[in-house]
């Protein structure tokens, strides 16, 4: 999500105090931190992840970062290091490869949405790969996170009816696609019996505490178990038994919000007219003013088997209502869930999730309702590097029935609500989470927080330090012994900035290449770092932040902190979503929005303004992508 959206990205300000009202460390110490990967020393809760990732193979002796960095740039283009490719695939508008609905991409627009349901979405964000054959063929499964309705439709929106919301709806959701390397080509296997599109309007349950609470009910879901769709999937997850978790961000844009909302619907960010998107004038289930519950069955991170097309969704309440980033998955010594999630919205929470029980052998069918059982956390980051996860559940730290609790349903639909009651940190728009797979550290983006320390917001804190945060940061914390402990130690692993920036806040601490806004984050097996960036509050559609170039990708040595850019986008693109195979020989990264206009939804007179990726022509419309990276000597990616 671009700039633009970020200002909408917040939230009624909550109430409970910042940390910085608590303690506030020295910048000069905090900065010490952030260089000293040693700074937290305690056991590394590793044996489950270790035999998860599978690491031990593709350790060897290759340097952690074996590439020559390449530049910054604002060229309309794809770059990255010598020795590599990067070719683009799996574009918006390709058919998925369904049986017997195999439609074309028109460059006109002029698909209809009965197309768009069986063709790619737009907006590539995160996703994963799930091998059906190692390395060579295997299921890439990706979100596509909103569209730009003026690329999608051959007029924009200038004109409206069911026929284009319903298009729009189709190009929102998740694609699955079985892939094949046919000869050093991976292509889309068409037709396949995997492929599938979901969309904002497929049929999903609702398990956990929070399914058939009163405030999920609707009338055309009295029992509140049953939705359509999903809404804003921006980054995403996967679990040991096999399934892909998609998670909604900011779906509040979707509803055209009461002209007074209630407290409960201004926390919750639902405003008038949404933003812009005006789907509530042909399927009303997207107007609060008379559907008052349909927002409640939003902000859920949602469970989908990849290998059964025929598979219903589900979303998963217990693991807490937010505009979810995503939600990453380890496990504890003895076999529980430990999914981590990060909610992107200013001065909101990040949230971690303990499962009752024990994973079982035996894939989806053996772990059906693993994650609807189990206990959530929400993360206070102390003065002294210290920190608490705070248990969000009914009955506990205050969170009673006198106070809009009765019961975890409660606790869960009212998360922010509830979070806030708790003191946890209000953090600088958390994003992706990623888990060191060497010695279990968890990293977590903080994109940026222009409204920090702003008048009437709250002012820095230890974890969120800089005020006007137009760069971002990234932090890291070791849990004090397994995945479930309820204390960590925690400190800054980069600011992110370019030191020529005549800015003091902008200036960063990277020890390499500049960047700034973090959002993508992953770890592959060889326990590189790789930082993605989104557009941001400056170097989108600015000039003065010209250090930092187009979006890009990054890898980083944690042991070190060296920082090295490996790929820079097109002009106004986001890089986002990164998976490698097995072997680590291809690597799969998404390029979301190439070309966005400011207002983020394109003149369809001139699309090409700003980008003409992939096509390279002027007047053909840009396409979120898939670009597949290799290395010339087919090496592992990195190395
Ligand atoms: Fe959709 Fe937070 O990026
Ligand atoms: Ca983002
Ligand atoms: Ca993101």
């Amino acid at each position: 999500m671009p700039k633009d959206f970020s200002q909408m990205e917040d939230s009624n300000r909550s109430s409970n105090p910042s940390i910085h009202e608590v303690s506030m460390p020295s910048r000069r110490r905090l900065l010490q931190g952030s260089l000293a990967t040693t700074a937290v020393q305690l056991l590394a809760p590793l044996s489950g992840l270790a035999a998860l990732q599978g690491c031990a193979s593709l350790s060897g002796s290759a340097p952690q970062l074996g590439f020559k960095s390449i530049a910054a740039t604002r060229a309309d283009g794809l770059f990255v290091p010598e020795g590599y490719t990067a070719t683009p695939a799996f574009l918006w508008g390709e058919s998925v490869g369904i049986p017997g609905a195999m439609p074309a991409w028109k460059a006109d627009g002029s698909n209809t949405a009965a197309e768009q349901e069986a063709q790619i979405g737009m907006h590539h964000d995160g996703m994963h790969y799930f091998p059906l054959d190692g390395s060579r063929r295997g299921l890439l499964v990706m979100n596509h996170e909103y569209t730009d309705d003026g690329l999608l439709h051959t007029d924009g929106m200038q004109t409206w009816n069911a026929e284009k919301v319903r298009k729009s709806i189709a190009a929102h959701g998740v694609s699955v696609i079985e892939i094949e390397d046919r000869q050093g080509q991976w292509q889309v296997v068409r037709p396949s019996r995997y492929a599938r599109r979901i969309t904002a309007a497929t049929p999903m349950a609702i398990a956990g505490p929070a399914a058939g609470h009163p405030m999920m009910r609707t009338p055309a879901d009295p029992t509140g178990t049953r939705v359509l769709g999903t809404l804003n999937n921006c980054a995403h997850g996967y679990t040991p038994w096999g399934t892909y978790l998609t998670c909604e961000e900011n779906w509040a844009f979707y509803f055209n919000g009461r002209a007074r909302p209630t407290a409960h619907e201004a926390r919750w960010g639902l405003r008038k007219d949404g933003r812009g998107y005006r789907w509530h004038e042909h399927e009303e289930r997207f107007d609060v003013n008379r559907h008052e519950n349909e927002p409640n069955r939003f902000g859920w991170v949602v469970e989908i088997d990849p290998m059964d097309p025929t598979s219903t969704p589900v979303k998963r309440t217990a693991l807490g209502r937010a505009a979810h980033e995503g939600a990453w998955v380890t496990q504890t010594r003895d076999g529980r869930a430990v999914v981590y999630m990060g909610e992107d919205a200013q001065f909101e929470y990040i949230y971690k999730f303990v499962s009752r029980d024990t994973i079982q052998p035996g894939g989806y069918a053996a772990n059906k309702d693993l994650l609807d059982h189990g206990t959530l956390y929400v993360a206070r980051f102390n003065g002294d590097n210290t920190g608490e996860w705070l248990e969000v559940s009914h009955g506990k730290n205050g969170l009673t029935a006198d106070r809009g609790f009765a019961n975890q349903g409660d606790v869960l639909i009212q998360s922010r609500q509830a979070s806030d009651r708790l003191g946890a940190t209000k953090m600088d728009r958390p994003e992706w989470i990623a888990i060191d797979p060497k010695n279990g550290e968890v990293y977590c983006t903080l994109t940026n927080n222009t409204r920090r320390g702003a008048n009437q917001q709250p002012g820095t804190d230890a974890a969120n330090p800089r005020a006007n945060n137009t760069m971002g940061h990234i932090i890291k914390w070791k849990e004090a012994g397994d995945f479930d402990a309820v204390r960590f130690n925690w400190t800054h692993f980069v600011m992110a900035g370019d030191p020529a920036n005549p800015a003091a806040e902008a200036k960063g601490n990277v020890k390499g290449d500049s960047f700034g806004s973090p959002d993508g984050l992953w770890f592959d097996d060889r326990g590189t770092l790789w930082i993605q960036t989104d557009a941001h509050a400056s170097n989108m559609y600015k000039g003065d932040y010209a250090g930092v170039g187009s979006n890009m990708m990054l890898a980083a040595d944690p042991r070190t902190g060296e920082i090295r850019r490996f790929l820079v986008g097109p002009v106004n693109c986001e890089v986002t979503g990164v998976v490698c195979t097995p072997d680590m020989k291809t690597m799969f990264v998404n390029i979301q929005h190439p070309g966005e206009s400011p207002s983020d939804r394109s003149d369809p007179a001139d699309p090409t303004k700003f980008s003409v990726w992939p096509s390279g022509q002027k007047g053909v419309r840009p396409r979120s992508a898939t670009v597949v990276i290799r290395k010339k000597d087919g090496g592992v990616i990195g190395s």
